[in-house]
């Protein structure tokens, strides 16, 4: 076991799952997820997402988390090692260096955002949304998106407060917020879903989300809906595939993916159940109002219901506290890369990364007001022009690669060994999948979204 002790592995199996939760749960589920299905037209883009999830989300997290405990190192390592192992081109390690640059972009607007959920905190805090209505949180979301110094204090309070905890050691910490905060958000999710059901139309909230019409499927959505298939799971980037690195041989990845799947999935459709119903019930707020849904509709529950002040507060602290768990593995592949690599000190290459990342965020603050009309892409701010990379290229691309690999060229023995927990029928229909399914289809998925958007 030579690389075993190069590389730490995490004592307790049940690590993993935490750390993947941290990571998987997040901005992705309770900020995104329901805007962009605002968006998109409710119940056809959640089936497409959830035939993303189950078609090609889950099968390639089981790949990638076996690259990485395959490979035992960070992902350009880690797949280097994994391809000399099964007599490969040592080119498979270009997986590794697209997520690093994708883990970096991501990390760079992640912040901004989770910045905003900050704000919310003090404004909660402070009972500052006590009578709110339709009308005045739209203004106080649209005065913050001007707000530039507002902005950028609380993007770079976020990364500090990233950077400072990575140094106090990741692991402590990061088993806390998961083992305590987790299950906390996840109560005050089911809080508001009362609250909902009690004084939102709950009817077309759950209408919205779950009924559709054929009419209602498009590529565009379709596309959307896979790149935050791998977005909310955050695949694609080697972020998983870093945990998988510490993931001790005694436990099973087929069964490990399920849950964290799961968990992520049923927070999501919690947040949208619980925001669309104040949504329908509330005069001046739609569901395609993008980006600012969860921060104008949520301030108005707050603002009206019983302790709403405490539950504000409460509530989008955890949201902070979630996008953190996040981050830490956004940082995780580049920080491995540069300590495993080149030797850096981790406190050096965190400082590192989180600088550089904060520098770009900028761009993304700037985005949301003083160049709202500067166009780095035909139609897309700087800001779209990070999301859209992201999402849309670097993660299909990177899960593509990573499926197509272990489906066509990893060797059979090492694959069947990773795996070898998992009984040999689950492990033929994952291989069945991963092999013909899931990259076909994130191949048509992405050329026909490229092609859309651009022609
Ligand atoms: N999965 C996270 C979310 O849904 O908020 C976002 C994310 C984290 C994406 C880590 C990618 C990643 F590597
Ligand atoms: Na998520």
């Amino acid at each position: 076991m030579k690389r075993a002790q190069q590389h730490a592995i995490w004592g307790r199996r049940g690590t993993f799952i935490l750390a993947a939760t941290g990571s998987a749960v997040g901005l992705g589920n309770i900020w995104k997820f329901p805007y962009i299905t605002g968006e998109n037209g409710g119940g056809a883009f959640v089936l497409m997402y959830l035939l993303c999830i189950c078609l090609i989300g889950l099968p390639v997290m089981v790949a990638e988390v076996m690259l990485g405990r395959r490979g035992r190192a960070n992902p350009v390592m880690a797949m280097e090692q994994v391809a000399r192992e099964s007599g490969n081109t040592r080119l498979w390690s270009l997986i590794g260096w697209f997520g690093v640059l994708a883990g970096f972009l991501i990390l760079s607007y992640y912040s901004v955002i989770a910045g905003w959920t900050l704000e919310y905190v003090t404004t909660a805090a402070r009972g500052g949304f006590a009578g709110f209505d339709g009308a005045s949180a739209s203004a106080a979301f649209s005065e913050l998106q001007g707000d530039v110094s507002t902005l950028v204090q609380w993007q770079t309070a976020f990364l500090a407060m990233t950077a400072l905890i990575i140094m106090f050691g990741v692991t402590r910490g990061l088993e806390t917020a998961v083992r305590i905060l987790m299950p906390l958000l996840f109560v005050l999710l089911l809080v508001l879903l009362g609250y909902a059901i009690y004084a939102g139309d709950f009817a077309s909230g759950a209408n919205f989300l779950f009924s559709f019409r054929i009419s209602d499927l498009s590529l565009d959505g379709l596309s959307l809906a896979l790149g935050h298939a791998f977005f909310t799971l955050s695949l694609g980037m080697g972020a998983i595939m870093a945990y998988g690195s510490y993931m001790p041989h005694n436990t099973s990845i087929i069964k490990t993916v399920a849950t964290v799947g799961l968990l992520d999935t049923t927070v999501a459709l919690l947040a949208g159940m619980a925001i669309f119903p104040i949504v329908f019930a509330t005069p001046g707020v739609e569901p395609e109002v993008g980006p600012g849904l969860m921060f104008v509709s949520l301030p108005i529950v707050f603002g009206s219901m019983p302790f709403g002040a405490v539950f504000g507060t409460v509530f989008f602290l955890l949201v902070t506290l979630a996008a953190w768990s996040s981050t830490i593995s956004l940082l995780e592949p580049a920080v491995a890369y540069l300590t495993e690599r080149f030797r850096f000190h981790r406190v050096a290459a965190n400082l590192l990364i989180v600088f550089c990342a904060w520098l770009l965020g900028l761009t993304t603050v700037f985005s949301l007001n003083r160049w709202q009309d500067f166009q780095l892409l035909p139609g897309m701010t700087p800001f779209d022009v990070s999301l859209f990379m992201t999402e849309q290229v670097l993660l299909p691309l990177g899960a593509l690669a990573m499926a197509v690999y272990v489906g066509w060229f990893m060797k059979r023995r090492p694959l069947r060994r990773e795996l070898k927990l998992d009984s040999s029928q689950w492990f033929s229909r994952w291989f069945t999948v991963l092999r013909y399914v899931s990259p076909v289809l994130i191949l048509v998925v992405f050329v026909l979204g490229i092609v859309g958007k651009f022609a």
